[in-house]
């Protein structure tokens, strides 16, 4: 059987993860989130651009009340060729002092950003902190990253789909592809 591929200029990457599979994990984060917030009205945080699709599976499936704010995260540099570092958090108008936040990332490749957001979290005085990422890096990270709930290990793949791009190319696709 072919595994199907997915041109974007020189570029080929074939497929990953399949839609349902990543459906089912994001079915998985919003029943953990049904039982562990409760009675928290926690602050959603989806960091865009990447984590779009998924938070979007994710939604339909929680059962308790939330308040949702979109940020982003700007940095320098280029993907794919380094780890640009963090710079800003962008768009950020609730007041998270003393509230129950849950970051969803599309992806934790070198920590930085996980580490620049969850440094702000704490100077922000948050109650607590949740950080959801679909997917990890984990031949990247380092021991200290600690991503509290995590759907899948992709080593160190280069990925795009299901929201993730690469120069702005492939968010679309519902699968997962890796670069080959
Ligand atoms: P980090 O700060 O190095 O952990 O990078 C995190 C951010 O970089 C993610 O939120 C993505 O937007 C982007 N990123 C990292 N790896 C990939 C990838 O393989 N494909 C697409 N975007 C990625």
């Amino acid at each position: 059987m072919t595994v199907p591929t997915y041109q974007i200029g020189d570029k080929t990457f074939r497929l990953l993860i399949k839609n349902d599979v990543l459906k089912q994990k994001a079915k998985e984060l919003a029943e953990r989130i049904n039982q562990e917030y409760k009675d928290k009205n926690p602050i959603l945080l989806p960091i865009l651009t990447g984590s779009f699709m998924f938070f979007a599976d994710v939604l339909p499936h929680l059962t308790i009340p939330y308040e949702i704010n979109f940020v982003k995260v700007s940095s320098y540099g280029m993907r794919m060729t380094s780890s640009a570092a963090p710079r800003a958090l962008m768009g950020l108008l609730l007041h998270l002092e003393n509230r129950h936040v849950i970051v969803v990332e599309d992806i934790v490749d070198s920590g930085k950003t996980y580490q620049f957001l969850s440094n702000k979290l704490k100077e922000m005085k948050v109650q607590s902190y949740l950080y959801t990422a679909l997917l990890v890096k984990k031949e990247n990270v380092s021991d200290e990253i600690a991503i509290d709930w995590m759907g899948f290990d992709i080593g160190k793949a280069f990925v795009v789909g299901y929201g993730m791009d690469y120069q702005e190319k492939g968010r679309h696709l519902k699968d997962i592809y890796q670069l080959v």
